[in-house]
């Protein structure tokens, strides 16, 4: 049986203004409210796991353990099919433009996004044609006394040249859903917000752990 939340407040282990309204958002009708890690003036943990969930874990962990509440961080990525899943964790270090490796360094998705085509059109010249891409969400809920527990979200299609659309960001002006014959980056938000890896991720989620069973 999976544990429920009980607690009426949990910790959001990132420091992003976007993700602590949309999580606060999702959360509110259970009763639960939301605190960012940057509000506690907690620290954030190098990702150096080699998965998605695992780098969710370890962000929910430190921050579970440091606050002394429950804790929800997530990592997500794009996996292209034909770059036998790249590039994954280091999705946004692709699109780094001065080599700092630091979270906050200068990034170029245009350059990303570049390489991903060029790297494609290597597999292309060699036969791999396969255009197939997800984008992946892992989002850990981690209680302070060492329990925790990991969801993963996907949504599936397929990368396109040249990119499309001004909505979004990171990837998503080249990334064209199954179903959908226009990018993210062409698509409404709200509608993105429904079909995305973050949105599956957050349904498993609230349907395990807050929704009354
Ligand atoms: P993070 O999990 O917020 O650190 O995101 C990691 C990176 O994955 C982002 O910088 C983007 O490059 C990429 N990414 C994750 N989600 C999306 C998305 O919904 N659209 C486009 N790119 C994304």
């Amino acid at each position: 049986m999976q544990r429920r939340l009980t607690e009426e407040k949990l910790v959001l282990a990132s420091h992003n203004a976007g993700k602590l309204r949309e999580i606060a958002d999702l959360v509110r009708p259970y009763g639960v409210t939301v605190v960012s890690a940057g509000e506690l003036n907690l620290s954030e943990p190098e990702e150096t796991e080699t998965s998605f969930s695992g780098n969710a874990i370890l962000k929910a962990r430190v921050a579970a353990d440091a606050s002394g509440l429950p804790a929800l961080a997530d990592d997500s990525g794009l996996a292209v099919t034909a770059l036998d899943g790249q590039p994954g964790i280091f999705s946004a270090r692709w699109a780094e433009t001065d080599g700092s490796g630091a979270a906050g360094g200068k990034r170029n998705f245009g350059v990303a996004m570049e390489r991903v085509e060029r790297e494609l059109g290597e597999q292309a010249a060699g036969g791999r044609t396969d255009r197939s891409a997800r984008f992946v969400c892992a989002l850990c809920l981690a209680w302070p006394d060492g329990d925790q527990v990991v969801f993963e979200g996907e949504v599936r299609g397929r990368m396109v040249w040249p990119p499309r659309g001004l909505h979004g960001f990171g990837y998503d002006p080249m990334f064209e859903p199954d179903g959908y014959d226009i990018t993210f980056g062409e698509m409404n938000p709200d509608k993105k917000h429904t079909i995305s890896h973050r949105a599956d991720a957050f349904q498993k989620l609230v349907a395990e752990v807050f929704e009354a069973g």
